[in-house]
């Protein structure tokens, strides 16, 4: 009997390593310590033995049943502590992996410029206006003292839209709009013969022209300029100008050259070209905007007395000075949405 019963807890010990979950040992158990039991069985044996034998056995199968519960124990304690590993294992964090970068996004470099435009003329005392960019004739080119046969009105250089209406081909239709709006706030007091509080303003904004390379794309920004009173000079123009491009470029080191040129609806009028003297760009003439002296038809298509008001326009090209700031020597870049590209502003 005793090779017998050490045998039992052999037996049990291999059955429950075999067990390889939780629920199979608790089966396996039943083989061992259940009412059919292995251990049960042997206390059954009992009753045919002597009173002293009992004693004996009874001692040794009850030793052999602690043996087994440990065992069970034991493998229980296994089970679960492998099972926890597993779950671990299953569930842990890679702390090396890369994080996920949230993107915001951010404002396109030619807005960045616009935006910057818009406080510095903000602190010359100019507003900011704006206004459609499907245009009549009138305001794009009659009003603006622009002939019938002009060139800029025909079908190479303009698009034009159902209806007789078209694309404005530059913002210069803003001087007369805000004008005319400007003139109708204070029409009494102009009907008293006061003077009206001066115009100064600036419209930024899309403009659109049959003509595309690396310089020119079919859609382009210009911000417009306009300052108009009883004594506003070329001089004025000058000074606002050259200040606006120091302010601009964060530069003392910088020409400004108004060479004579001609504008419909100016007179005179200049380009404006600007020299750096440092730079990539260093003595090299880089036009930048259109002015003159507001055209006394201009003045009185906005409703007022050529007499008496005088003023100045300009017309500047954003994307032109967003390519002087950065540097960047393709302007439809700008135009064609890759992200690698526009990111690098932020
Ligand atoms: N509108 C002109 C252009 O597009 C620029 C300009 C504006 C010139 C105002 C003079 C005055 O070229």
């Amino acid at each position: 009997m005793n090779a017998l019963t050490d045998d039992v807890v052999l037996n049990a010990q291999a059955a429950f390593e075999a067990a390889k979950t939780p629920a199979d040992l608790e089966n396996v158990k039943a083989q061992f310590l259940g009412k059919t039991g292995r251990i049960t069985e042997l206390m059954k044996g009992l009753s045919q033995l002597s009173v002293d034998d009992k004693k004996a056995q009874g001692a040794k199968i009850n030793a052999l049943k602690t043996a087994i519960e440990q065992a069970l124990q034991a493998r229980r304690d296994a089970l679960q502590s492998e099972a926890l590993e597993r779950q671990l294992q299953a569930e842990s964090l890679d702390v090396t992996l890369p994080g996920r970068v949230r993107h915001t996004g951010g404002l396109h470099p030619v807005s960045l410029t616009l935006e910057r435009i818009e406080q510095i003329f903000n602190s010359m005392g100019f507003s900011v206006a704006q206004g459609p960019e499907i245009e009549t004739d009138w305001f794009n080119f009659t009003a603006l003292n622009t002939p019938q046969n002009h060139p800029a009105r025909s079908m190479h250089d303009t698009f034009y839209v159902e209806g007789g209406h078209l694309l404005r081909t530059h913002t210069s239709p803003m001087q007369i709009r805000h004008a005319v709006q400007h003139v109708k706030a204070h029409r009494a007091a102009l009907d008293r013969g006061e003077l009206m509080p001066e115009i100064r303003v600036i419209a930024p904004g899309r403009t659109y022209r049959v003509d595309s390379d690396a310089t020119h794309s079919p859609m382009f920004h210009q911000c417009e300029g306009l300052w108009v009173g009883e004594r506003v000079s070329f001089k004025d123009l000058k000074v606002v100008f050259t200040s606006f491009c120091k302010i601009f470029f964060e530069s003392e080191d910088l020409t400004l050259r108004f060479r004579p040129s001609f504008f419909p609806f100016t007179e005179p009028s200049a380009e404006i070209d600007i020299q750096f003297a440092t730079g990539p760009l260093a003595g090299r003439w880089l036009e930048v905007a259109g002015s003159g002296q507001v055209h006394p038809n201009v003045i009185r298509n906005m409703g007022l007395e050529p007499e008496r008001y005088m003023g100045f326009a300009f017309g500047m090209g954003p994307d032109r000075l967003t390519m002087l700031r950065y540097g960047v020597n393709d302007l439809r870049l700008f135009f064609d949405g890759d992200l690698r590209f526009l990111s690098q502003f932020q």
